[in-house]
């Protein structure tokens, strides 16, 4: 079915099933572009919270889904690939993780929302790269922070808080991507550019940018500032908002490593068109999850929201 096709039975699939579509920026624009709400980890788990729909088809990778589901027990949740996971909640299993928390065992727990639910459950607070800095000094100044799973995200929000952080040295394979060398390249080439980087990024690479937030702040940063050119290091998805809020501007995705397309996000890009019609046509794959889990994974993330704003 072409594509204008497709969006037009979507915008009819919503309604027929009281359905809202919640979108990651890291999606394709065509999928951000048929979503009710598009935004980043935090704006999504605070959409799923407030939404009265009897479904959200979640546009996303599985964690975020998952979240939806602890946030909203009796709506049901669907994801339209199963296969969408993460690099860095795969690499933090809930039991390894426990094993890391039991010889720390006076230490505050924060994980980064890109965990399982099995992770958020042996965790005192969840928190976003949007809000990772406040979460963390919410934490009074003479208690000890394990902070999982992300190593890079932890070692920025470290330095920026002047706070000791014991780190699970998991990553995002995405943000690993972009290379150094390639990027202050790229700067040579472009010297009014502003560099905009994403706190999953490497130090080395943090270093070279002039400002650095998550996916709604660089948006935000990008729409608000004077300047006409941008270099974004991040997943390629959030070009599509950045485009379509400042068409005036020009916007360069840093290149990764490789000579790859390794900058997009290989499980938000199942979310295609037509898994997202498929979902909402069928209700499947629903996300389901067992009650007890559910209710001491949602501990945190409640704590997290009370935190944020
Ligand atoms: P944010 O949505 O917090 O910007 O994080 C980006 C990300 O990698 C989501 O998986
Ligand atoms: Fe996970 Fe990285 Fe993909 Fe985000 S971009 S979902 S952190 S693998």
């Amino acid at each position: 079915m072409p594509n204008d096709d497709l969006a037009a039975e979507i915008q009819e699939l919503k309604k027929a099933r009281n359905a809202v579509v919640l979108a990651h920026y890291y999606v394709d624009g065509e999928v951000q572009d048929v979503a009710d709400f598009v935004g980043d980890s935090l704006q999504l788990s605070q959409a799923a919270a407030r939404t009265t729909a009897d479904v959200i088809v979640f546009a996303g990778v599985h964690f975020m889904a998952e979240t939806a589901k602890i946030l909203n027990p009796s709506r049901k949740v669907v994801l339209p690939d199963l296969a969408a996971g993460c690099s860095l909640a795969e690499g933090c299993p809930a039991d390894r993780f426990a094993a890391f928390k039991a010889r720390h065992p006076d230490h505050y727990v924060i994980s980064y929302i890109n965990c399982s639910a099995a992770v958020k459950a042996l965790s005192d607070c969840i928190c976003t790269s949007s809000n990772a800095e406040r979460i963390v000094r919410s934490v009074p100044a003479d208690r000890p922070i394990l902070f999982a799973p992300d190593r890079n995200l932890g070692a920025y929000v470290a330095k920026q808080t002047g706070r000791e952080l014991l780190l699970w040295r998991g990553s995002c394979v995405v943000h690993e991507t972009f290379s150094e060398r390639k990027l202050i390249a790229l700067k040579t080439r472009h010297p009014g550019a502003v560099v905009l980087a994403h706190p999953e990024c490497e130090p080395q690479l943090l270093a070279l940018s002039d400002f650095i937030g998550s996916t709604s702040a660089l948006l935000q940063h990008a729409k608000a500032s004077a300047a006409t050119s941008f270099i974004v290091v991040t997943e390629s998805g959030i070009l599509h908002q950045m485009r379509k809020s400042c068409p005036d501007k020009e916007f360069i995705p840093a290149p990764p490593e490789a000579n790859c397309a390794c900058n997009d996000c290989p499980f938000m890009k199942l979310n295609s068109l037509e898994a997202v019609h498929r979902a909402l046509d069928t209700l499947a794959p629903e996300i389901t999850l067992d009650e007890d889990l559910r209710v001491k994974a949602l501990a945190p993330i409640e704590r997290m929201l009370a935190l944020s704003v």
